[in-house]
């Protein structure tokens, strides 16, 4: 072997052996990683359903179960706040999450965790029986304490899909879908659809299964 094929012979293996461990490096798993995991949220999302219900298992829940099961099916994760028996404070009217832009000033009821679940969510899926026309207390409360979150500086102007599942004795539900529009429009969010009447199980399943 000549200087000339030694040199070429070498070059060639100490290449083979950088490449062998570029493959089983760290560095070539994370990447994998990412792109696997890219590929994931190409088709999950994460949705996080408000339930306003004061029944676990009334109306109202059985649509959230049904849209649940039908966002499952195609991979998405579902998380389920039930307001009720949750501790959430009304909002205080402060305004000093305006002021500060630093989040509530209420850093220790459960609405932290909502908070966090909000931040975490892709689409927010906001469920209620009609009381008096509108959204029940619970879930009204919450969206009045969503103020603090969405003038928090991290997430202002932080766009969401939404959806809207309920259910009532009657079928006006058009004071509680004039209250919907005013705060997703103001927060810029995007409306997928809304679910309303009871026993409408299988259209909020194809709700559900319609997210990607
Ligand atoms: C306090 C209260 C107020 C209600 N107000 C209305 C109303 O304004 N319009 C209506 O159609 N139904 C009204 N209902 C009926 C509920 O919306 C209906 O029974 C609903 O399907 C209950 O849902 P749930 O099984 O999740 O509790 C009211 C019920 C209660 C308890």
């Amino acid at each position: 072997m000549d200087r000339r094929d030694f040199i070429k012979k070498s070059a060639m293996a100490v290449a083979a052996v950088a490449a062998t461990s570029l493959l089983n490096s760290p560095v070539m798993a994370a990447v994998n990683e990412y792109i696997n995991n890219d590929n994931t949220n190409k088709t999950m999302k994460k949705i996080l359903i408000l339930n306003g219900s004061s029944r676990r298992n009334g109306y109202t829940s059985a649509l959230v179960d049904a849209f649940t099961e039908g966002a499952k099916s195609n991979g998405n994760e579902v998380k389920e706040h039930f307001i009720h028996g949750m501790k959430v404070n009304y909002c205080l009217g402060c305004d000093m999450c305006m002021k500060t832009q630093k989040g509530c000033v209420q850093k220790t009821d459960d609405m932290n965790t909502i908070y966090g679940d909000l931040t975490w969510a892709d689409v927010i899926v906001f469920a209620s029986p009609e009381y008096w026309g509108t959204f029940t207390a619970e879930l009204k409360t919450v969206i009045d304490r969503m103020f603090g979150w969405f003038n928090l500086d991290t997430n202002g102007g932080a766009r969401k899909d939404t959806a809207l599942l309920m259910t009532a004795r009657g079928n006006d539900y058009s004071m509680a879908l004039d209250q919907y529009h005013i705060f997703t429009k103001y927060l810029e969010w995007k409306d997928l659809g809304t679910v309303l009447g009871r026993g409408k199980v299988d259209e909020a399943r194809r709700l559900g299964e319609s997210i990607k």
